[in-house]
């Protein structure tokens, strides 16, 4: 048998090629880590982070993260394919992401990167490397999506957006793949010409008309659903701004005051653990700074898709999601674009080694 061993690469563009900027695909692929998730067939460690200061530097000066994880499936064959949840996924990989904030304005590229490992489940040598960008913010988007689709009022009109960059693009998107009926984008970014850039060139893939609006209040005060997704390290979304029936999805981490907690009927998260780990997210710090009980964050969003806890029982429940962002995620929709790319035969064959044993004959001194 030969030892020799390849893996597959694929770029950015093959990425895309492979349905990376599917909404759909990447939606299917969210809500089967978080079902799966629900039922603890996942390995996720706390992610560790490089920053250089306490957390909330990482808005300023930025951060490295590696997120790995395993997440099966094989159990709850059946119920994925019931569910329409693509199939199991029975590996492991990490993602490793670092993001500067000045990138944009200094240099014109993205605050975040990102390189996604895929191990082959069987050797667990790598079996595919892979551009994470896409994979990382479709999944955000895609999270918050399939979070509003399980709690945000069905008829909702409405979408208040808040930071107009990346994020918000695949938020945008995830909400109207999660609640159809949205069909106004009020949209906000302290930038107004990055807000512009979004109106026009969104408007018609997201089939929905964008407003671009001249204050964070302008954009929320309204909406039923909103999102917020900035850079920001001072909060200024305000609990009287919460509409009842609202539900807000929290990707980032300094938007809202943790006072604006206290109004909330029902707070998931898409895994406390993480949360608490991170020591970043809004949910975490009122409940560290004792603004709220932890007995009211709700749970993991897992748990709700799985139907170990109850959701919405009331229109006028006012609901926040706030994930902190889960290597589960990655992995899921990672390995949802390497199997339509090894489908598709797009890709670059690298190869690892020839002989893996020939390096021990050439140790020196
Ligand atoms: N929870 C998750 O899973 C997850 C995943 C990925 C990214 N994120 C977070 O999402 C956020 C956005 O990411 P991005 O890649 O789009 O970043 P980005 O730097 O590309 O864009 C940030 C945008 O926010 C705007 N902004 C900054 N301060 C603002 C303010 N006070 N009011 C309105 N707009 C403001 C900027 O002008 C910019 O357009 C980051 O904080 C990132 O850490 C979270």
């Amino acid at each position: 048998m030969s030892k020799k061993w390849e893996f597959l690469y694929l770029s950015q563009e093959d990425c895309i090629t492979a349905g990376g900027t599917d909404m759909g695909g990447a939606v299917k692929a969210v809500e089967r880590s978080f079902f799966l998730h629900g039922k603890g067939d996942f390995i996720q460690p706390g992610k560790p982070v490089i920053r250089w200061g306490g957390p909330e530097t990482e808005e300023t000066t930025g951060r490295i993260m590696s997120m790995p994880s395993w997440l099966g499936g094989e159990p709850y064959r059946e119920e994925l394919e019931k569910r329409d949840l693509l199939g199991p996924v029975n590996t492991a990989g990490i993602k490793f992401i670092p993001a500067r904030p000045w990138n944009p304005q200094k240099y014109g590229l993205p605050r975040a990167n990102a390189l996604i490992i895929i191990v082959d489940p069987e050797t667990l040598i790598p079996s595919c490397v892979m551009d994470g960008a896409i994979v990382s913010a479709m999944r955000t988007g895609a999270a918050a999506g399939v979070a509003a689709k399980y709690l945000a009022n069905p008829d909702s009109k409405i979408f208040g957006l808040v930071g107009a960059s990346v994020q918000g693009r695949t938020q945008l998107m995830g909400m109207k793949k999660g609640v159809p009926s949205l069909d106004i984008c009020r949209v906000y970014d302290i930038n107004k010409k990055t807000a512009k850039k979004f109106a026009k060139e969104m408007a018609e893939c997201s089939q929905m008309r964008i407003e671009v609006v001249d204050s964070a209040e302008a954009a929320l005060r309204e909406a039923e659903v909103i999102s917020t997704a900035t850079i920001a390290s001072t909060p200024y979304v305000k609990a009287e701004w919460y509409k009842e029936g609202v539900f807000h999805a929290e990707s980032s981490f300094w938007d809202t005051h943790t006072e604006a907690l206290q109004v909330m009927d029902l707070i998931f998260v898409d895994d406390w653990f993480q949360v608490k780990h991170h020591g970043v997210d809004v949910s975490w710090r009122a409940v560290r700074d004792g603004i709220i009980e932890e007995s009211r964050i709700t749970g993991n969003l897992g748990e709700l898709i799985s139907g170990a806890k109850k959701g919405r029982t009331d229109q006028k429940q006012r609901i926040l999601f706030n994930p902190i962002g889960l290597a589960i995620h990655d992995l899921s929709e990672a390995h949802r674009v390497f199997q339509n790319a090894k489908q598709m035969g797009i890709g670059r064959k690298i190869r690892l080694f020839k002989n893996p044993d020939a390096w021990l004959k050439k140790i020196h001194l």
